[in-house]
């Protein structure tokens, strides 16, 4: 049983806290890349682990990730002008560089070298994928850059969006691993969404599914196994990747697809979304549907990230399209399915009440190996899945032979092999 304390080490992040301090081990996803368009476009805010920081790319297109308060007097440099390689606080002037160095104090004579004592908390960026990851750990620790294929495959490959979820990351991740609630909770779209269908979408539907879990150097891979044609079975295999990072097993020839889940703070997570295709540009037929709300992203507030189905208007439960089969929670939309499902457990799912089941085997294994890997951080050991090599994996639906070990018959098909197509069914 997970007790309270438990429950708090797992899902806080703020700084100083156990999570907390092994998520800033890791290259973060932050915001996407075209939020701050071009040199000298509006500032952004980001909130990351309950830090409140300020995106913007300068006049030489350099991107930086500061602290949102001027050290003035604590005005929101989101009013900043950007303008001549920094941010200028509107209120008395101050100016900040992408370090966080104060390069101007305009009420300070040059020669008092006052704003050289001035400096704001910066994170490193790096720009990858369509996406700007930050590291917000201690400098000496830095780790090489994320290895995840979605990140690295031509931009025509890939499409990559993100949402608000009113709820803690781990909750989020969770449904991530938990590969055997789309039998239930999707089983009707896995017949409806274009994104979705395939041979394998029919034998997702069967309900007799028993789950495989095996450690891996950065990670796990979760194999959910189902009866599919006689002397066989369909095997769809889940990959997580420390901290947050899952990928969603495929149906047919469709893209893979993959989230990171990155807290906001301890009540509210970011739900990035990434698809991609290994071997070719995504059709404009994918793209429209993605664009639309379809697949795994979903149709946002114009100007926001915050989903236009949302619990102010009760996810726009359709009681009838419930009653009738043709959505089993009644939510449209996979994603939001997923989102309504785990912002319904409350802001911090209170896993003191939770009674665990043998499905649940992902989510137990993942929750020992993060907290093994925060106490091992806290000791000064590196934690797995920093390596970009761990990140070079895929995720896979395969038949197989009844007898055959998934792990060792599926290995080829785990891994991200450039020119090699992914294995899907
Ligand atoms: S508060 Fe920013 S310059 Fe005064
Ligand atoms: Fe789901």
């Amino acid at each position: 049983m997970t007790t309270r304390e438990q429950n708090d080490f797992l899902a806080l992040t703020g700084p100083g806290t156990p999570m907390g301090s092994l998520f800033r081990r890791y290259w973060i996803p932050a915001l996407l890349a075209c939020e701050i368009p071009e040199p000298d476009s509006p500032p952004v805010r980001v909130k990351l682990m309950s830090e409140r920081l300020l995106a913007f790319r300068d006049t030489n297109g350099r991107v930086g990730l500061i602290d949102e308060f001027c050290a003035h007097r604590g005005v929101s440099l989101w009013f900043g002008r950007n303008e001549e390689d920094g941010l200028r606080c509107p209120y008395h002037g101050w100016k900040y560089v992408v370090s966080g160095q104060c390069t101007e104090v305009p009420s300070e004579p040059v020669e008092s070298g006052f704003c050289q004592k001035i400096k704001l908390k910066s994170y490193p960026c790096v720009e990858l994928g369509d996406v700007i990851w930050a590291y917000m750990g201690p400098a000496e620790l830095q780790p090489p850059l994320p290895g995840f294929e979605w990140a690295r495959v031509a931009a025509a490959h890939r499409f990559v969006s993100k949402r608000t979820q009113d709820c803690n990351w781990l909750q989020a991740m969770e449904g991530g691993i938990d590969s055997v609630h789309v039998s239930f909770l999707h089983r009707h779209d896995l017949r409806s969404d274009p994104l979705h269908v395939g041979q394998g979408a029919e034998f997702t539907r069967e309900t007799d599914a028993r789950f495989e879990v095996v450690e891996t150097a950065g990670g796990m891979v979760i194999g959910v196994r189902r009866p599919a044609t006689p002397g066989n079975l369909y095997w769809r295999i889940t990959q997580w990747i420390m901290p947050f990072h899952t990928m969603i097993p495929p149906y047919g020839d469709n893209a893979l697809n993959g989230h990171a889940f990155v807290p906001i703070d301890d009540e509210t997570c970011m739900s990035w979304c990434f698809t991609h295709h290994p071997m070719r540009p995504l059709s404009d037929h994918e793209l429209g549907v993605m664009r639309n709300g379809g697949g795994i992203h979903v149709n946002l507030i114009p100007g926001t990230f915050r989903p236009v189905v949302n619990k102010d208007n009760d996810y726009m439960i359709d009681r009838i399209a419930q009653k009738q089969h043709k959505s089993y929670c009644g939510v449209k939309g996979i994603a939001m399915q997923d989102a309504a499902i785990q912002e319904s457990m409350g802001p911090i799912q209170d896993r003191t009440k939770e009674n665990l089941v043998s499905t649940d085997n992902g989510v137990i294994m993942a929750r020992i190996r993060l907290r093994k890997a925060a106490l091992a951080a806290q000791r000064g050991e590196a934690p797995d899945g920093l390596d970009p090599a761990t990140h070079a994996v895929r995720s896979a639906a395969i038949v197989l032979p009844a007898a055959a070990s998934f792990y060792e018959a599926a290995a080829d098909a785990l891994r991200a092999t450039a020119g090699v197509a992914h294995t899907s069914v």
